[in-house]
């Protein structure tokens, strides 16, 4: 049994225009011990997805459809109450938007000790402050920075804050939202060693979200493709960077310098639907480069091809 067994998982935002079809029926699985690169272009539902495993997701959203079973226990059926001793213990995550995940007023310290008191481990401030003081070392800073304020730290320090914070527990399941995108590649690639690091002495599964496929692709066992709410190639690493299957994720490569620097850079034309109203059959067929006729009615199923997983009708002919 996989660690995380996501089946069919519809979560939609209810707006006044209309539902958001934000996450579209994905179906994945994550393996102990992996790490798993999600990629896609602001709007695939990579944050969505990642709340609906923690049971976060926002009003005017909620989980619409679909299972997400954690170590043999379906989430989307847990009250709060039981979903409040897995968050935080058995899955731990760093948010999107750092500065939106500290609270300026409050000293470092006691807010990583919140999770202590919270699930019981520590019966004093006192005590949780010291616990935090531990999971700030874990995460490479200094013991006795428990005492400092958010906007004391820069921000690859404010990133290491948040993951003492999210690992403070030893969690199973690491979940990190583009945990570098605002810093500059050098302090990127400390962090990424740290989330390598933390993984290997606790024995952690990691999901990594963020829309750069190069960074996704240099430590990901497996790499999972987003595009307008639906998983639309799921595979190796190499595979998946080497040959790729959908037309999307082949896109997603040559406008990454890195990977494929020595083709013609170009971007994808064109840009995601508005989930409100997504276009009939692919959802990507209206920027394709090789859209097929079916393509514009029949929506591709996802299916196994080899080692991996995609929905695309082209891809399926060369089974
Ligand atoms: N609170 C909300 N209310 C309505 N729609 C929302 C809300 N949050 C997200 N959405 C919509 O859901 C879709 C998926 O958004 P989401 O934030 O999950 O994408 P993402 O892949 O994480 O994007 P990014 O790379 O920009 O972080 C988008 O169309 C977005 O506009
Ligand atoms: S199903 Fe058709 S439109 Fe969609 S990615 Fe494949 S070839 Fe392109
Ligand atoms: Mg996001």
């Amino acid at each position: 049994m996989a660690l995380l067994e996501i089946r069919d998982l519809r979560v939609y935002y209810y707006t006044l225009l209309g539902a958001v079809r934000a996450v579209d029926g994905v179906t994945m699985d994550v393996e102990r011990g992996e790490w798993v690169g999600v990629v896609g272009e602001s709007g695939s539902g990579k944050s969505t997805l990642a709340l609906a495993i923690m049971r976060l997701v926002p009003p005017p959203g909620r989980i619409a459809g679909g299972s997400i079973v954690f170590d043999g226990v379906d989430l989307t059926r847990l009250s709060e109450g039981e979903m409040r001793r897995i968050r935080g213990r058995r899955i731990g995550m760093v948010f999107q938007d750092p500065m939106a995940s500290l609270d300026p007023v409050r000293r470092i310290g006691d807010q990583i000790g919140d999770v202590f008191l919270e699930h019981g481990v520590a019966s004093s401030r006192e005590e949780a402050r010291r616990l935090a003081g531990e999971a700030l070392e874990m995460a490479g800073l200094p013991r006795d920075w428990v005492d400092r304020y958010p906007h004391q730290l820069s921000g690859g320090q404010r990133q290491r804050a948040l993951i003492a914070g999210a690992v403070a527990l030893k969690p199973e399941l690491l979940i990190a939202d583009e945990p570098t995108t605002a810093l500059d590649v050098i302090v990127q690639a400390k962090i990424m060693d740290l989330i390598e690091e933390l993984k290997r002495e606790l024995g952690m599964t990691v999901i990594l979200i963020t829309h750069d496929i190069s960074l996704a692709a240099e430590r990901s066992t497996r790499i999972a493709v987003m595009y307008a709410g639906k998983l639309v190639e799921y595979g190796p690493v190499d595979a998946v960077v080497e040959d790729p299957l959908h037309p999307y994720t082949r896109g997603l490569l040559e406008s990454a310098p890195d990977l494929w620097g020595e083709k013609r850079l170009r971007g994808i034309p064109g840009y995601p639907p508005d989930l409100r109203r997504p276009p009939r059959g692919c959802r990507f067929h209206p920027r394709c480069p090789v859209a097929l006729e079916k393509c514009r009615e029949e929506e591709p199923p996802l299916v196994r091809v080899g080692d991996r997983l995609v929905a695309c009708h082209r891809a399926l002919m060369r089974r």
